[in-house]
């Protein structure tokens, strides 16, 4: 006889803790907007760090990243081949680099976690092809947060649409619960099996991040700094990722400052 996990750790977070939530959640979007313009062939990707950096201690927010599992820097930053944690450097943006952004505010204690994509001068059609698809593949997990839904319907959904188009769903990194914590229960796969995984319902507050490589899913972590994700076959990667809350109808997109998605009524 199979036992059912009844002893979930999914927090059903308050109305005081969503509001909280929502306000890092905007600000931690009002940053990746901050540094749009500064994402030029030149500059380097620890220019760009402490633009992001700046913002949110101006904002009397945290950046969450900074001294997590001892991660160095107050952002990650992740060019072309490199899946995610790439750590702000020395590197120069070059014409035609693909880049993501990925920045998480503590505000008021509470977390709001978001990346997007950014291209450099003239990028190539493939490339363009790469991020236009991945943020596809975010909008449409989005689109299954619905009560009632089993959270792995999801991914099942987002590699679906990523493997009709040729590209391959990164599965060493998952969304995750946000909010409380940095990451906390559920765990968000992009890739999954349909109707499978913990039930949604309103007050659960989580991240969809998925991370769509033009080649082979697999990565490898930079032996050297230990953090630096790369595809394994050196071929693009790219990501987009919101923090979301169930509610009883659609599903409120917290990091969503450009109206792309509508905002529900009430969430419970
Ligand atoms: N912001 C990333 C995420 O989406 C996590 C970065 S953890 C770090 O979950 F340590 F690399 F910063
Ligand atoms: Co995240
Ligand atoms: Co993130």
């Amino acid at each position: 006889m199979a036992f059912r996990d009844t002893k979930s750790k999914i927090i059903i977070k308050t109305p005081e803790q969503i509001e909280g939530i929502r306000l890092s959640s905007i600000l931690a979007a009002q940053t990746l907007e901050i540094v749009a313009p500064y994402v030029k062939q030149g500059v380097t990707t620890d220019f760009l760090n402490k633009i992001c950096a700046d913002f949110m201690l101006a904002n009397k927010a945290i950046p969450a990243t900074k001294g997590y599992n001892g991660y160095p820097k107050e952002s990650c930053i992740s060019v072309n081949d490199v899946v995610c944690h790439g750590i702000p450097g020395k590197y120069e943006l070059r014409d035609g680099d693909i880049v993501n952004i990925d920045v998480t505010t503590i505000l008021n204690g509470f977390f709001g976690d978001t990346s997007r994509m950014y291209l450099v001068g003239e990028v190539s059609e493939h490339a363009k092809k790469l991020v236009k698809v991945t943020k596809e593949c975010l909008a449409i997990g989005i689109n299954q947060c619905i009560s009632g839904t089993p959270i792995n319907n999801i991914g099942y959904e987002i590699n679906k649409h990523a493997t009709a188009h040729g590209y391959s769903t990164v599965y060493e990194f998952c969304g995750h619960g946000v909010g409380i914590k940095f990451h906390e229960e559920p765990e968000v796969c992009h890739i999954a099996d349909k109707n499978t995984g913990p039930i949604l319902a309103p007050g659960m507050i989580f991240t969809i991040e998925p991370m769509i490589n033009a080649g082979k899913a697999r990565c490898k972590i930079d032996r050297k700094d230990g953090w630096t994700a790369r595809t394994i076959d050196g071929k693009l990667s790219a990501q987009f990722e919101h923090t979301i809350c169930i509610t009883k109808g659609k599903p409120f997109v917290l990091t969503d400052i450009s109206n792309e998605f509508e905002i529900p009524e009430s969430v419970f």
